[in-house]
């Protein structure tokens, strides 16, 4: 990429363009002197190549220059590209068999400040890199990870147009959608008293598009959440937002499989299509959550129905009264040892859990236990058998009165297994598809009835909603998937309710009133009722899947200016206080006064 002050970008040059001369811009990473020469490392924003000061070849006062160069001054460098001479000391900075010989240097800019070195990753902490970002981002760690942010992007983008989508931008300033958290809002000078608030996603305008015919539509969206933040939420975070007109599941299951295959193709990342499909019950029942880590066995196994008759007292009271007996079966490879076997115990009771019993298997049919001789021989025989029978394989046990909640806690152990003995194949990218949640969850606070998606998710039966017995909805299933990638939900999408009628009840069934329904979703359904489309759609949240795809641990490793678990942007430090002019403006008056520096 010529430019008027650049020839090459260090990665342009090859062994074509050896014996000629080029100008090269960018920083200093690491200096040397060698006796009389000066070896440096010009990184630009492409490679990084090894330029030789000679005062012999430096024209006018440059060999001065060099001398007086810095860590990550931004220079200007004109020279020839040679082959490094053989047999001279020349590879202290340990590059290719390429370097630069300067004829000319000019420093563009100083850097007099530099708190660390951009490469430089042990002992500099999160925060300093984050109130430096701008020297961070100078890092290979984070340009890699940026870049394929980039390419993901593009291959998105790439796919959604081939395939007829149009990208449209729906407004930041809006008023509430609800996705379940808190909303940031906005005040409205215009009108006073009054606020926007930011978009927890573009939910209701995709939906709206879709009203008016858009047919296909995406938008890489930002979206803005306040809610407590973790390693993998931000709350500001990206979006790739999709919806389609006259659908069903299967049409946006190949759709986003064919896309992420394009994007794996770009990013180098081995995706593999169809993605596994698991209803939300199976997915609860042998993994204990709803967003399962495939990449490795250890499923859960139900057992209760071979204890139906038992005479051990402990499993007979659960299997009679509805509760549960499961196990999960830890393979041989493991060689669990006894501290192994206590340690997840342990890990067991400081989950809330009992500590799990526990058996060798020894043989197909034959397992060693200290409860295994409270059993007949056929309920052992029975166990072994059902947990795979494979000798040398660990089992443990868990009974209780709620199956949910058994599951749950093995769920937790499968993790802690995989951590512990490194199940977790690295490199592997599993996706799955999880269907078919409950349409409605029960709040604990407050007894009520909420959208275990969103309000505007398509139920599985139209008459059970309209019904609105509180057991049937309960039972009622949801026309919602999310998508799962190694453990992690990276999307979550729905077929949509596209009659007024539905939505109504639906809001209803939330405890809306009508008033209320009518002050916020009097629009919406009124569009529903101007002969909406079927439709359904699916968001994918960028910044997990490309931290999933980087490998990195959390999402702020692949976000150019994130904000710190505390919600502040340790660069500009925002949040800050305003000018107590600007909150007049605005005709608010602060609780909490703090004036701005
Ligand atoms: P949902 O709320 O499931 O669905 O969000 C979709 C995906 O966005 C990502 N995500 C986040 N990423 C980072 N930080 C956060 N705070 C955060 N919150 C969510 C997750 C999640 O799977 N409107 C619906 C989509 C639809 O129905 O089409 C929605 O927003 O990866």
């Amino acid at each position: 990429m010529k430019t008027r002050q650049r020839t090459h970008l260090a990665r342009d040059l090859g062994p074509d363009l050896i014996g000629q001369r080029v100008h090269l811009c960018g920083w200093v990473e690491t200096l040397r002197d060698h006796g009389g020469l000066i070896f440096l490392h010009l990184r630009d924003g492409s490679d990084r190549l090894q330029v030789v000061l000679d005062p012999e070849r430096l024209a006018g006062g440059a060999w001065l220059l060099a001398q007086s160069l810095h860590a990550e001054d931004c220079v200007a460098i004109e020279g020839d590209y040679l082959r490094r001479p053989e047999g001279k000391d020349r590879t202290c900075l340990d590059m290719k068999d390429t370097e630069l010989e300067a004829t000319a240097l000019t420093v563009l800019s100083r850097c007099h400040s530099l708190p660390f070195r951009p490469q430089q990753r042990d002992g500099v902490g999160e925060e300093l890199r984050l109130a430096h970002r701008h020297l961070d981002l100078r890092s290979d760690a984070l340009r890699q990870t940026l870049r394929t942010r980039a390419e993901t992007n593009h291959a998105m983008r790439d796919h959604l147009r081939e395939q007829g989508f149009m990208e449209v931008e729906t407004p930041v300033l809006g008023r509430s959608t609800p996705e379940g958290a808190r909303d940031f809002l906005v005040p409205s000078r215009g009108a006073p008293g009054e606020f926007y608030a930011l978009p927890q996603s573009p939910q209701m305008f995709k939906q709206l598009l879709m009203v008016g015919g858009v047919d296909r539509y995406y938008q890489i969206a930002r979206c803005f959440r306040d809610e407590d933040q973790r390693a993998n939420r931000q709350a500001e975070f990206t979006q790739l937002d999709l919806e389609m007109s006259f659908v069903d599941e299967d049409d946006v299951f190949e759709l986003v499989e064919g896309m992420l295959e394009q994007v794996g193709e770009a990013v180098g990342v081995e995706v593999q299509t169809p993605f596994r499909r698991l209803s939300w019950e199976e997915s609860m029942r042998l993994y204990g959550t709803d967003a399962p880590d495939t990449r490795f066995g250890l499923e859960i196994v139900h057992l209760t129905d071979l204890f139906d008759d038992t005479e051990f007292q402990v499993f007979r009271r659960f299997a009679e009264t509805g509760g549960t007996i499961q196990a999960i079966a830890v393979p041989a490879a493991c060689a669990m040892t006894r501290t192994d076997i206590e340690a997840v115990r342990a890990h067991a009771a400081s989950l809330g859990a009992r500590e799990p019993a526990w058996a060798r298997i020894t043989g197909e049919e034959t397992l060693e236990s200290t409860i295994a001789k409270f059993w007949s021989p056929e309920e052992a025989a029975g166990v072994a058998r059902r947990m795979g029978g494979r000798a040398g394989d660990v089992v443990f046990f868990m009974a209780g009165a709620s199956p949910e909640r058994v599951a749950r806690v093995l769920g937790e152990l499968r993790l802690y297994l995989a951590d512990r003995f490194d199940l977790r194949q690295d490199g592997a990218f599993e996706f799955t598809w999880v269907h078919g949640f409950p349409m409605f969850e029960v709040e604990r606070a407050s007894g009520r009835l909420k959208a275990a998606h969103h309000p505007f998710t398509r139920p599985d039966s139209e008459e059970a909603l309209l019904s609105g017995d509180r057991e049937q909805l309960l039972q009622l299933e949801a026309r919602s998937y999310d998508l799962v990638l190694n453990g992690v939900e990276v999307g979550g999408g729905s077929l949509r309710i596209y009659q007024r009628e539905l939505q109504q009840k639906v809001f209803e069934i939330l405890g809306l009133a009508e008033d209320v329904i009518d002050d916020r979703f009097g629009f919406f359904l009124r569009a529903l009722d101007s002969g909406a489309p079927p439709h359904g759609g699916i968001a994918l949240g960028l910044d997990r899947l490309v931290q999933l795809f980087c490998g990195k641990d959390s999402i702020r490793d692949v976000i150019a200016f994130p904000k710190t678990q505390s919600g502040q942007c340790l660069m500009t430090e925002a949040p800050g206080a305003v000018a107590p002019e600007q909150l007049e403006e605005l005709a608010l008056v602060s609780a909490r006064p703090r004036l701005a520096s």
